[in-house]
């Protein structure tokens, strides 16, 4: 077989045998295929997409490219979320421990943010002390513990993932559904959950911009796992404005301990009382959704949701007082209030805009290795459909950088639309595909 082969293959519409996926994925993996070949095979994927039994293919070589986790001496059946990624979206801060505290097992591997969204670990990191990296039997035995434990991805697992996201992050060929499917499935299936519940997100802070691809993406992703012999269910959500009000990595831990006790904004509390009820079907607790939903609720407002954070906190070495203001995260040294120069109400607010805004604050990577800051962000004071009047406080910046925070203020108001009619309401949950 003949690399240069199957990229014109591909350019030319054809679709791959599963031999020759291994192949391409075995010589991503080991490095063997220089950067340009993967890049225009990549491209050519891109224009030519892939069939769906590639698509299976695919994930399935990345997911065995490298180590794979054995979860099996975890007690009961571990579960797992997913992302595709989105403008504050803090949502496995608050679900993780909502799921943990009904009793089934969370044993999450998660990844780094690159670009406009934002990435767990860089959230949990905010917390003083918190470790992300850990021997996997202390992992294991966490999990069986207090059945909740997030770690950092381990490097040895999905090479081929690794290095195939790196360039297609430099090279413009992100944003296709069978390279985002198979990304995201392989790496789920080599952290050895069973049960998995995604999330794709739609709009213009996501990847899929319209709801017809995220579906597709979503249907792919489904098939993907259940080919592999996992429990998948997917949400579809939107990602047209950011998710609750706070953007930035202690930001947002900020606001899903707000969640947790009871406090947070209505659209985050909804879409992870839902996250987590998928998860506790999944995880064999219950069999109806309108049980695992009142279940789910209950960890929150009994408070038991919030125990579990703080002891897996802990146990992961972080520090919080939960009981402070501020709850002893790191704040930044200056904050400054962007208002408003016209009346009516908010028709836009810009999830893709916020996001970069974010990142050039630092509260995100540029590229791989960039170091950033967990305390800059931006806090939204007025989301879609709010009402707005001349001199009100639209959001406040969060920065430690003085031209970085001039800069933020003047694309900030661009990223919010106003407008004298009120916008129609927009649903948060667009579908599921159980
Ligand atoms: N998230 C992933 O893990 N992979 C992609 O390709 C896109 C989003």
């Amino acid at each position: 077989m003949n690399l240069q082969d199957l990229i014109i293959k591909k350019r030319d519409g054809l679709a791959h045998s599963q031999e020759e996926i291994e192949y391409l994925v075995k010589n991503i993996s080991e490095g063997t295929m220089p950067d340009y070949q993967v890049a225009a095979w990549a491209m050519a994927v891109f224009f030519q997409g892939m069939n769906k039994e590639e698509t299976r293919d695919l994930a399935l070589a990345m997911a065995y490219s490298g180590e794979v986790a054995d979860l099996t001496s975890v007690e009961g059946i571990p579960v797992d979320k997913h992302s595709t990624g989105g403008v504050g979206d803090k949502t496995t801060m608050v679900v993780i421990p909502l799921v943990a505290a009904a009793g089934v097992p969370v044993a999450k591997m998660s990844g780094r943010g690159l670009g406009h969204t934002g990435g767990t670990i860089d959230k949990f990191e905010s917390i003083p002390g918190f470790q992300v990296e850990m021997e996997h039997r202390a992992f294991i035995k966490q999990v069986n513990d207090i059945k909740a434990a997030v770690v950092a991805q381990s490097g040895r697992l999905v090479p081929a993932d690794k290095r195939l996201y790196a360039i297609r992050d430099l090279t413009g060929t992100v944003e296709s559904l069978p390279l985002i499917a198979a990304s995201v499935m392989s790496k789920k299936i080599a952290s050895g959950a069973q049960g998995i519940v995604l999330d794709v997100k739609v709009g213009s802070g996501a990847f899929m911009k319209n709801e017809t691809e995220a579906r597709a993406l979503a249907q792919a992703m489904v098939d993907i796992g259940r080919g592999a012999g996992r429990e998948v269910a997917a949400l579809l959500s939107n990602m047209q404005q950011p998710l609750g009000r706070m953007v930035g990595n202690a930001l947002e831990v900020r606001e899903a301990i707000d969640t947790l006790k009871g406090e947070g904004p209505a659209d985050l509390t909804e879409i992870s009382i839902l996250l987590a009820a998928y998860m506790l079907m999944i995880g064999g607790k219950f069999s109806d959704l309108q049980s695992a939903q009142a279940c789910a609720g209950e960890m929150l407002n009994t408070g038991l949701g919030l125990k579990k954070f703080q002891a897996m906190v802990e146990a992961q070495g972080g520090i919080l007082d939960c009981n402070i203001p501020g709850y002893g995260l790191k704040q930044a040294s200056m904050q400054q209030a962007v208002m408003a120069e016209g009346e009516g109400y908010v028709s836009g607010l810009d999830a893709l805009e916020i996001g970069r805004i974010v990142m050039h604050l630092g509260a995100g990577r540029e590229k791989l290795g960039d170091i950033i800051d967990h305390a800059v962000g931006i806090e939204l004071v007025k989301k879609y459909g709010d009402a707005v009047n001349i001199g009100d406080t639209l959001a406040v910046i969060h920065a430690n950088d003085k031209d970085k925070l001039e800069i933020a203020a003047v694309n900030l108001k661009h990223a919010f639309q106003i407008s004298s009619q009120v916008p129609e309401p927009k649903p948060l949950i667009l579908g599921v595909i159980k």
